[in-house]
């Protein structure tokens, strides 16, 4: 084996305690497994089986946790040898006791190497799980075969297919552990259980030893019952399936087979392009939250927050606030709109409570830290406040005047506005540098994302203050600059329009929605208009009537639609026929006859669309507006609106993207698309200037994402 005879792994030290060898991972911060650790960890066996006063072997994880995964920056290089499989089979094949001693994380690779041990003892702080599938991969080394064996065909799958993390009492319960340790020292936990189990004369227990189910054909019964869920649940997405089926054949084959077939199928998801754009969503969500103002800036303090307003998104927003354990006061500009603010907030937890899901207390508990007001005043000691009232600038800047006049000196006053000028609204006052946009999303209180949008007087620590208060909410934010419609929803108005187009031209609404949802959204944006409703749409487009370009085409299709007070799912039809409160809608055909009318109103001879010309052209409009939107510094980088797309709109994360989407067609080809339609309409279709000259260079959008490289 030539990985043995190799040096000394610095990752990993050992060291000799009685009749036990402790192997100690030590890869800061958080003890990924690198080729060192893999290395170190195979030493560490041999050196166990080869000392004769060695009768048991300790693993344990210096720092923070065991280990917490794979180094995935490996990923995409030629591995070093030993591989993971190699190193897990000579731990579960070692003669000698094996213990793994968890604390923190032992997640992925790491809890592979923990199931590979013959026993477990975890810390109450441990964390378990294989969240390999959440980029776009699957347990390859031996944690398909090892888990089910350990804990059971369901809990196993639905641990991998989730992805999610276990604590160190369910991961006892579900046999994952052998025991609980009390104290905050892993090592000295193993050491003490690895004595327990000499002194008891404790068999080892090899999970490859035992067969994957008791009962094979109960067993196959329900792979294919989760199969079948997988399938529907997972869109289009790979390795899930993949899991699936690398468990089943552990039924039939040899252990030893069944890890085989199970890399086979790891290297399947490797190569998917599926990994790319999940891997690329999963470093641009850490990217995002590092503004340059976090780094030059300290957080103001909050503990208190203020809300404007107690519709649909000031609820919301209360209740986001509520759930991140701070108090929130309400002000709304009557009694009866109070009242309904307050009755919109309760609604949430007592659906909770309802689902079983918050106890009658612990809803009591929240609802104590949520006050409401008519009156400005009592907002006198509020650190920050989120305006979330009607989308007027009269209104809204009406609001600030009061704000500038109750609030106390740094107080952060913020506006959830759409498309309105924040600038404007922050010069309306005496304290422009305080002003900032936070603009969520609906639902606010589920919705990831937060758009931090910056206005030129604002001060850095008030943006630093917002980015803090995203990670309150555990809400995932991005800066943007101001312009109409921000980052999403400037880029959103794009596409929609190209959507509008589509239509006059001759594909249905409901070709394009069928076509969307194949390239991988949970809707297409007709459904997505009859669920939030079609009049807000056509306010947004009665507002901006006075200042569209004359010369631009108007699709007035969704106006006659609107005209007739079809507004969506709330009034049983839009787009689409919600026959009896229906969720899902049905094909209209009077919605056909008044877009064929207005074809012909138009002039338009209809043509045919294929759903892939449908989603080039879709797609194209998004990502020319997204290179604008990145030219004129809207948004910081591609990435940001990648994880806009990803997080606020629906876009597929396995496709990373737009910006990373269109990275992975190529450019060339997007602006090739672009050129094509502008001969039909060049006022629409104008290329991005960042486009041509990223075209022209050879170069990606990714290159614009790390510009120190
Ligand atoms: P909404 O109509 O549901 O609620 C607005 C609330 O503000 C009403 O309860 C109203 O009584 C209250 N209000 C109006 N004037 C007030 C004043 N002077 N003082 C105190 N309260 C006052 O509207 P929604 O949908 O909640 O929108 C609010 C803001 O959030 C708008 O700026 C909108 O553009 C923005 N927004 C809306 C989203 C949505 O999906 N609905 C998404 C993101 C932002």
């Amino acid at each position: 084996m030539p990985s043995s005879s190799s040096a000394a792994s610095a990752a990993v030290r050992t060291h000799r305690q009685g009749a036990l060898l402790v192997a100690t991972i030590s890869n800061p911060p958080v003890n990924a497994l690198s080729a060192d650790v893999r290395r170190g960890l195979l030493q560490a066996v041999e050196a166990a089986e080869a000392d004769p006063e060695v009768r048991a072997l300790v693993l344990a994880g210096e720092g923070r946790g065991f280990i917490a995964g794979a180094d995935i920056r490996e990923f995409g290089k030629p591995a070093l040898p030993p591989s993971l499989p190699e190193v897990c089979n000579r731990i579960e094949a070692s003669g000698k006791p094996v213990i793994a001693a968890l604390h923190g994380p032992a997640l992925g690779g790491g809890l592979e190497v923990a199931m590979a041990a013959h026993f477990r003892i975890a810390l109450a702080d441990a964390k378990l799980g294989l969240p390999e599938v959440q980029l776009g991969l699957m347990p390859g080394s031996g944690g398909t075969q090892r888990a089910p064996r350990l804990m059971g065909l369901k809990p196993a799958l639905d641990l991998m297919l989730s992805g999610r993390h276990m604590g160190a009492q369910e991961a006892l319960e579900a046999g994952l552990v052998d025991r609980i340790a009390e104290g905050s020292q892993a090592e000295a936990a193993g050491v003490a259980y690895a004595q327990y189990l000499l002194a008891s004369r404790a068999a080892i227990r090899r999970a490859g030893d035992s067969p994957l189910a008791a009962d094979i054909e109960a067993a196959r019964a329900t792979l294919k019952e989760i199969a079948a869920d997988t399938a529907k649940k997972s869109r289009g997405l790979f390795s899930p399936l993949k899991i699936v089926e690398a468990v089943e054949a552990g039924l039939d084959l040899p252990f030893a087979e069944a890890l085989w077939n199970e890399r086979r199928l790891f290297l399947q998801c490797i190569d998917s392009p599926q990994r790319a754009g999940l891997i690329h969503a999963f470093f641009a969500e850490r990217e995002v939250v590092k503004a340059p103002e976090t780094r030059a800036a300290k957080p103001r303090q909050v503990a208190s927050v203020g809300v404007i307003g107690g519709g649909t998104m000031g609820a919301g927003i209360a209740v986001a606030v509520l759930d991140a354990g701070l108090s929130v006061t309400m002000v709304e500009r009557d009694e009866p709109s109070l009242a309904r603010g307050r009755a919109n907030v309760e609604k949430v937890y007592d659906g909770l409570v309802q689902k079983g899901r918050m106890t009658a207390e612990a809803r009591a508990a929240v609802l104590a830290r949520f006050g409401g007001s008519t009156g400005y005043a009592a907002l006198s000691g509020t650190d920050l406040v989120i305006e979330a009232v009607f989308e007027d600038i009269e209104v809204k800047k009406a609001v600030f005047a009061e704000l500038d006049r109750v609030c106390k000196p740094g107080a952060v006053l913020a506006t959830n506005t759409s498309y309105l000028d924040i600038d404007a609204i922050a010069a309306s006052i005496s304290r422009p540098q305080d002003v900032i946009g936070l603009h969520f999303f609906s639902p606010a209180n589920i919705m990831k994302l937060l758009e931090i949008v910056v206005p030129s007087k604002v001060s850095a620590d008030v943006v630093a203050t917002a980015f803090e208060l995203a990670k309150k909410l555990k809400k995932v934010p991005v800066r943007a600059g101001v312009c109409d419609g921000f980052i999403g929803n400037r880029i959103l108005a794009k596409y929609r329009q190209a959507a509008d187009y589509l239509v006059e031209d001759g594909a249905s609404p409901y070709d394009v929605d069928e076509a969307v949802r194949a390239f991988g959204y949970p809707m297409g944006p007709f459904q997505v208009s009859d669920l939030a409703g079609g009049d807000i749409g056509w306010a947004t487009r009665k507002r901006k009537a006075a200042t569209r370009d004359p010369r631009a085409r108007y699709v007035q299709i969704a106006d006659r639609i609107c005209e007739r007070g079809w507004f969506g799912q709330k009034t049983g039809r839009g787009w689409y026929l919600y026959p009896q409160g229906a969720r899902a809608g049905t094909p209209d055909p009077e919605v056909l006859a008044i877009i064929d009318a207005e074809r012909q109103r138009a002039g338009v001879k209809p043509r045919k669309f294929s759903a892939e010309e449908i989603v080039r052209r879709y797609m194209a409009a998004m990502i020319n507006e997204g290179a604008n939107v990145v030219r004129e510094g809207i948004a910081l980088r591609p990435l940001d609106v990648d994880v806009t797309f990803l997080y606020g709109y629906g876009f597929p994360r396995f496709r990373g993207g737009p910006m990373k989407y269109a990275d992975s067609i190529g450019l060339d080809r997007v602006l090739a698309d672009i050129r094509e339609f502008a001969q039909e309409d060049p006022l629409f279709w104008q290329p991005s200037p960042l486009l041509v000259e990223l075209v022209t260079q050879g170069r990606n959008f990714d290159s614009l994402n790390h510009p120190a490289d």
